[in-house]
């Protein structure tokens, strides 16, 4: 997203990020600062148009100073600051998260129809994570094909909340939200109903659009069909001043 020229009131900060030295605003977060410059990181909750969250700490990076790890999509960047992106520790600590991802729900990647467009997989194959060193919780979840044109199966769900926070801040719905605490938290739409009896749902897609997994998908598709459009988050967040 093109930077607003910064006003009087927005300083600009010079900083290191892997060595190399640059500049933002300072109300800009390393993540954001990194997506501009081509800096991979993995991500999985943030989403540009939308609000951060910080919940999957998949982009966390060191910053020299700081003894604990920082969410780089939660921390602001700021004079003087040197950031790590890509050390040892980074490495171990994301495949985990990434395993653990894969070992809490049942995420078979040959019969998802997101197989080959799927962020989870793909931050896998970035991780380097070819086995999952933790033994698998084997819980099933429910499948939801109460909708007339989408699914949820909550199999697939990471608990990214992209989808809660779509449907809310964009489409202005709040058909999605999450209920219960830890191994049991899942998505639900309006008061945990069949998603087709949700008298909110406008059945724009949106949230479908921005799901990383198969956990939300168009009826019928097929794994070659199932292919996410996110482009028009940061357009129509930018048309509406959110962000
Ligand atoms: Fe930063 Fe999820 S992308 S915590």
């Amino acid at each position: 997203m093109p930077l607003p020229a910064p006003s009087a009131s927005v300083r600009v900060v010079t900083f290191k990020i892997d060595g190399q030295d640059l500049s933002a605003r300072e109300d800009e977060s390393i993540l954001e600062v990194c997506r501009e410059h081509k800096i991979p990181i993995p991500s999985l909750c943030w989403m540009e148009g939308l609000s951060v969250i910080g919940a999957c700490r998949l982009c966390v990076v060191e910053v020299a100073g700081v003894p604990r790890l920082l969410a780089a999509c939660t921390t602001r960047v700021a004079e003087g600051m040197e950031v790590s992106t890509d050390t040892e520790k980074l490495r171990r600590y994301r495949r985990t998260l990434v395993e653990m991802l894969f070992a809490e729900r049942n995420h078979v990647c040959s019969v998802c129809v997101s197989n080959g467009h799927c962020e989870l997989q793909w931050l896998a194959q970035t991780c380097g994570v070819d086995h999952v060193r933790m033994p698998y919780r084997n819980a099933g979840y429910a499948l939801d094909s109460s909708h007339e044109m989408f699914r949820v199966d909550h199999n697939r769900c990471v608990l990214c909340t992209r989808c809660v926070r779509v449907c809310d801040e964009i489409e202005g719905a709040h058909t999605w939200d999450v209920m219960g605490r830890g191994s049991d938290c899942k998505v639900i739409t309006d008061l945990a109903q069949p998603w087709g009896d949700s008298t909110t749902c406008t059945s724009c897609g949106k949230c479908v659009q921005v799901c990383p997994t198969g956990a939300l998908t168009k009826q019928g598709t097929s794994a070659g069909e199932m292919v996410k459009d996110q482009h028009f988050l940061p357009i129509l967040a930018r048309r509406r001043h959110i962000r």
